[in-house]
């Protein structure tokens, strides 16, 4: 079984593990040990999400803009406190500093996606999609193995939107909001 929502799940729980694993820790060897996967995974897990998982959920998802525009703000939260602990030694009171916030950041975001985004998806993607695309995220984490290649700067929310409705073909409704969903919401409340 490769579907996406259930390998999101799972790097969700290895961060849950890899936090949880740094509180029996002192020496800064073991923090770095436990901290330096955990920081390449916590990159590479939001940039396979924002390559992979939120072009296709904007596409069908009920309430896809907001789920993906709170999403990529978080992923940028958990990226700028990854970063910053990189700039201190590990044990360090500044990074000890980052590595809470970017636990907190990541903590607040998994919780939203799990119930908001994946449980949209679900209700939305067919079995056989959520296979092909839980192969081509397993892919993109393979290649991109010890976060090499991936940008971890800021990626712009409402830009990264717009750009994946364009490939989609969507147009945006001009009213600030990006444009899906209306008749979706409708049509699930049961409305004639
Ligand atoms: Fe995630
Ligand atoms: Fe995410």
């Amino acid at each position: 079984m490769t579907d996406i929502t259930s390998l999101i799940l799972d790097d969700h729980e290895r961060f849950r593990r890899a936090f949880a694993e740094l509180d029996d820790l002192e020496r800064p060897d073991e923090l770095a040990r436990v901290w330096e996967p955990l920081a390449d995974l916590l990159d590479r897990h939001a940039a396979a999400e924002e390559a992979v998982f939120y072009p296709e959920l904007i596409q069908r998802g009920a309430d896809a803009e907001d789920e993906t525009l709170d999403a990529v703000g978080d992923h940028n939260d958990i990226r700028d406190a990854v970063a910053e602990a990189r700039r201190h030694p590990a044990g360090s009171a500044a990074w000890h500093a980052a590595v809470r916030q970017a636990r907190t950041a990541n903590s607040e975001h998994m919780a939203e996606e799990e119930d908001d985004a994946l449980a949209d998806f679900r209700k939305h993607a067919d079995p056989g999609l959520r296979e092909e695309l839980g192969r081509k995220f397993l892919a993109f984490k393979a290649e991109h193995e010890g976060a090499k290649d991936i940008d971890t700067g800021d990626v712009d929310p409402e830009r990264y939107v717009a750009e994946q409705e364009r490939k989609a073909g969507k147009k945006p409704s001009g009213d600030g909001s990006l444009g899906i969903g209306g008749l979706k919401d409708s049509s699930e409340r049961g409305a004639p």
